[in-house]
């Protein structure tokens, strides 16, 4: 018998810079990663979301598959320059048609859609303006939600506002591989409290608005582990574990930061600075659900080097992000590990308590699971796709769901990340997470891999 709801979703997950193209299409305006992407040297050979997978023309028939899959939700994001070119002001009518389009499609299916609002594709006009320092950003993005859901409302019942935070956050403003490409902590920590600000105020609106609904944020679930059991790792880990889960969880589920890592930002660098009102506004608009996105784990150690601030950015290509304060620990290879091409340790067992650690945290929030997935260089046996080290992976993470679940976590839902091989931020199409192959050599022809059977069949059995 499964351990799974009846009305669990099965679901799988993309996001708009990463499938859609149409970069300038019918009226978008551009994103700071179209100008980003364009610069020489920021992503690998030059690669950007100009055609991505031309989803914005194909859209139709990727729903085809998503309901020959059986998918039944399906979580994307809104470009926000496609509807509101400049950020804010001037609508485009042709990309609010489009979304339009794509969720009435979805819904034909019986597919429910799951918006993000924002998935890091920031309009540049408003990056010109100062971007996410700016706290007129945090307004402009409360105009741009009340647009989404007063066009999109009456059918979309599930709504996340941001996406992976500490990564457009760490890596825009601490490592500035993305953009706008800026190494300054204190900056990163003023540009963060205004991400909470726009979601606050996003989630009163929402309110407001009275769908019939719910809005979450979605977060990096990261569990860590001290390399040895030595004090100074141990304290490693803890400080890691304040970085990565109190800081980003804590203002949208407990409407606060945690106390004594903002003491110590107040006193480093004196922010966050906060507008008279924040407070009150982070506590009454805490978020109805959580999105949490889990790869891998990452082991801590102390950090020797104290004299400055480490930010060594190994990308997406190895252990991901890294973002210390003060160079106070480090991520290093866990010696037992068990990784994948771009070197994510697979650890199924820290989804169960990574759940687990949330619920202990902040009690009984309702959680999706927004992303999940194996990215690699997937074998072809006689043209076709045979991922099985992915279908490997996904039947571990699930039955690590099962497990978080009869452990009395509410989990609604599973996305894996991805429902298309999509574009990499910074790796071009190198590194592939699909159910679906996209054959850059043939006109972007689509073809099913091994892993869309397998997980049709995990949505017809409700579990694996
Ligand atoms: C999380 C991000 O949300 C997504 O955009 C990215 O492609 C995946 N991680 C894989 O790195």
């Amino acid at each position: 018998m499964s351990g799974f709801p009846q009305d669990f979703l099965w679901g799988a997950a993309t996001a708009a810079y990463q499938v859609e193209g149409g970069h300038d299409a019918d009226g978008k305006g551009p994103s700071i990663w179209d100008v980003f992407s364009h610069l020489p040297g920021t992503t690998w050979q030059g690669t950007n979301g100009d055609v991505a997978v031309d989803h914005y023309h194909r859209f139709r028939e990727d729903v085809a598959l998503m309901a020959e899959m059986g998918l039944q939700s399906y979580r994307f994001s809104l470009s926000w320059p496609r509807v509101l070119p400049a950020g804010r002001g001037e609508v485009n009518e042709a990309g609010i048609q489009f979304y339009s389009d794509l969720i009435d499609a979805l819904l034909e299916h019986n597919i429910e859609p799951m918006i993000t609002l924002y998935h890091w594709d920031l309009p540049q006009a408003l990056q010109d303006e100062g971007g996410w320092e700016r706290r007129s950003t945090a307004e402009a993005f409360l105009e741009y939600a009340r647009l989404c859901y007063a066009r999109f409302g009456s059918r979309v019942k599930l709504w996340a506002t941001f996406n992976e935070t500490v990564v457009f956050i760490g890596h825009g403003y601490i490592t500035g591989s993305h953009p706008p490409g800026v190494r300054d902590p204190a900056r990163a920590v003023q540009a963060c409290h205004h991400v909470f600000v726009a979601h606050a105020l996003a989630v009163k609106a929402f309110r407001d608005s009275g769908i019939a609904g719910q809005i979450g944020f979605v977060n990096v679930l990261q569990p860590h582990t001290a390399l040895t059991d030595k004090p100074e790792d141990v304290a490693a880990k803890a400080l890691a574990d304040a970085i990565y889960t109190h800081w980003l969880y804590d203002p949208v589920l407990k409407g606060e930061y945690p106390a004594e890592l903002v003491a110590q930002t107040q006193a480093l660098w004196g922010v966050p600075r906060y507008a008279p009102g924040d407070d009150a506004l982070l506590k009454e608009n805490i978020c109805d659900f959580i999105g949490l996105n889990y790869y891998k784990r990452e082991t801590v150690t102390a950090n020797p080097d104290k004299t400055s601030l480490k930010a060594n950015h190994s990308g997406e290509r190895n252990s991901g992000h890294q973002f210390g304060f003060k160079g106070l620990y480090k991520f290093v290879r866990n010696p037992q590990g068990v990784y994948t091409d771009w070197d994510w340790e697979i650890w199924p067992q820290g989804l169960t308590d990574g759940i687990m650690q949330i619920k202990a945290r902040y009690g009984d929030v309702p959680i999706y699971i927004t992303e999940n997935g194996l990215g690699a260089k997937d074998p072809i046996v006689d043209g076709e796709i045979v991922d099985d080290p992915r279908i490997d992976y996904l039947r571990m993470h699930i039955k690590a769901i099962e497990t978080a679940i009869a452990q009395g976590a509410d989990v609604r839902g599973y996305y894996p990340w991805s429902f298309i091989d999509l574009l990499s931020w910074l790796n071009g199409y190198q590194k592939q997470y699909g159910f679906v192959y996209v054959d850059h050599a043939h006109n972007l022809a689509r073809k099913r891999k091994k892993s869309f059977f397998w997980y049709q069949d995990v949505i017809k059995n409700n579990g694996v």
